[in-house]
């Protein structure tokens, strides 16, 4: 790797915060008030704000339903948004970085609303027209598309900032039973049956370790442990390549047995 793309190392720990975070998705997790964001910028919640993302994330959302995708809307918007905001802010990354973090994860899956093929790339176009609009600085703009269009496993995605890898982390460990739609449980496909049998997922980040952890909880009963590393493990590599440009490991704990 070379020093063009190494990951811009955090500030120094000046905090008596305890060493080891934790995120349960779901939970919002702020960096500062909101008087300190706006002087710095465009914040996450313009960009929700905004009727053409609603608009696309829901559509979005509809359009990977139809053609029996696990859920891509607002819940998985919100949730890795949340997940990268965490994994910055946990690292010592500045306030302004998460919140760019945030803004690329909520944006990520947006590109789903014109073909399922290729919406990492096709989201980081649509992205870049609304975020220019809102006033984001091309400078960040720039970060945010190459973070979009970069978290897919099998578009040939790798982690290219910062922001770019916790957007890969946050989106690849959400894996959950909310986001299966298929209501016949005896029609369930792999990916039904993989997402339905988790029933909780952790995102735990220690800065002093250097070392990233998901935290599952799977319900073998619905999901052998075995069908999950079948469709989750290209999505583990990524996330663990993902964590070393952030410095750190990469650890996945399934009903706490450490397996990666
Ligand atoms: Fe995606
Ligand atoms: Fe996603």
């Amino acid at each position: 790797m070379t020093d063009a793309i190494q990951a811009p190392r955090p500030g120094p720990d000046d905090t008596n915060a305890p060493d080891e975070q934790k995120k349960v998705h779901r939970t919002e997790t702020k960096t500062r008030t909101p008087v300190e964001a706006k002087r710095e910028g465009p914040t996450l919640d313009v960009v929700k704000g905004d009727e053409r993302v609603k608009v696309f994330i829901r559509s979005a959302n509809q359009q990977t339903g139809a053609i029996g995708y696990t859920e891509h809307g607002e819940r998985h918007a919100n949730t890795s948004a949340d997940g990268a905001r965490f994994i910055l802010k946990s690292l010592g990354h500045d306030a302004r970085r998460c919140e760019i973090a945030a803004v690329a994860a909520y944006l990520h899956d947006m590109g789903n609303v014109v073909t399922r093929e290729k919406h990492a790339q096709t989201g980081a176009l649509l992205a870049k027209d609304i975020l220019m609009d809102l006033g984001f600085p091309l400078e960040e703009v720039a970060t945010m598309m190459g973070a979009v269009a970069n978290h897919e496993e099998d578009e040939g995605g790798l982690p290219v900032s910062a922001v770019s890898a916790a957007v890969i982390i946050a989106d690849k460990s959400d894996v959950h039973r909310s986001r299966v739609r298929n209501p016949k449980s005896t029609s369930f496909d792999i990916h039904d049956r993989v997402n339905y049998a988790v029933t909780a997922s952790e995102i735990k980040v220690s800065r002093k370790e250097k070392l990233i952890t998901l935290e599952l909880a799977v319900d073998t009963e619905v999901s052998p442990i075995m069908e999950y590393f079948e469709i989750f493990l290209p999505r583990m590599m990524l996330s663990r390549r993902a964590a070393e440009f952030l410095h750190c490991n990469f650890a996945l704990v399934i009903n706490n047995t450490r397996l990666l």
